[in-house]
């Protein structure tokens, strides 16, 4: 058996943990868009395959077996192309979205929730990461960004906090107080150490413009890293 497991979240992290305890051989891949990504106690690559192709030509040439997918729910270029280019048993580890919250306006895309923003100047957490803020450039408001990378370059209007989550309730409860924040725009990415700042905003009556996760073509799914562990082992018995 060799796996490849697509990371690059909390979720990959740990099941890279559980891999190396079973002593299952396996190699982590990372986008490589981080400048220092977290250590793992199994071997890693970095970079993109080069689509499905490149992706098809990677998992042959490594002679891998299975694949996991536990990459953000909104990595969903690299979670396509991998359900295309896997013709071996192919398994996602998936967050659950959070539940919808009175609080919130819910928009489809990142583009959607730019367009959503109101007319008056507003204080603004942009939680979206890096990758997307550039279609945020209405002059009227202020943008506070939390990126895990200084940026290379921030516009007059924008604040960027350097920070890698998890993080907590009490801490993003003063950092919207802090940053005086009016509105938050965010990911549906799930996960606790993500829903802080929801919390945050919850207690603070804050609204939230809530982006939807982006569709994914169907695939086999688990929550759990254990139910990822038992499919990999029943996979094994049937000499997958
Ligand atoms: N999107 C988010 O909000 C978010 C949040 C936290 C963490 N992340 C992590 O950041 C990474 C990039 O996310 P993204 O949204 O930019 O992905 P994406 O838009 O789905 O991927 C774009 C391209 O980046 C490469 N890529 C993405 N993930 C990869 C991985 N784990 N290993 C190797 N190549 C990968 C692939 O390039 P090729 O086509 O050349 O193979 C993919 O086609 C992922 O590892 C994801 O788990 C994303």
């Amino acid at each position: 058996m060799r796996v490849l497991l697509l990371g690059g979240t909390t979720e990959a992290n740990q099941m890279a943990h559980a891999l190396h305890a079973a002593g299952i051989d396996a190699i982590y891949s990372y986008a490589g868009r981080t400048r220092s990504p977290v250590a793992q106690p199994i071997p890693t690559r970095s970079g993109g395959f080069g689509g499905i192709d490149g992706l098809r030509t990677y998992l042959h040439a490594e002679q891998t077996t299975h694949v996991i997918d536990a990459t953000h729910p909104f990595a969903a270029g690299m979670s396509a192309n991998a359900v295309v280019a896997c013709d071996i048993p192919l398994c996602a580890l998936e967050r659950a979205p959070w539940a919808v919250q009175e609080n919130w306006t819910t928009v489809p895309d990142i583009e959607a929730a730019a367009h959503a923003l109101p007319d008056i100047p507003t204080n603004i957490f942009l939680a979206i990461g890096k990758q997307h803020i550039g279609l945020f450039t209405d002059a009227r408001h202020h943008y506070l960004l939390r990126l895990v990378d200084p940026p290379s370059a921030l516009q007059a209007n924008a604040t960027a906090i350097i920070a890698k989550g998890p993080f907590h309730y009490e801490s993003d409860l003063t950092l919207l107080r802090d940053h005086k924040i009016e509105l938050i725009v965010s990911k549906n990415s799930g996960s606790d150490g993500a829903r802080a700042k929801l919390d945050a905003a919850r207690t603070l009556d804050l609204p939230v413009i809530m982006i939807d996760r982006p569709h994914i073509p169907a695939r086999t799914a688990f929550a759990t890293v254990d139910e990822v562990m038992r499919w990999l082992s029943h996979s094994a018995d049937r000499g997958v």
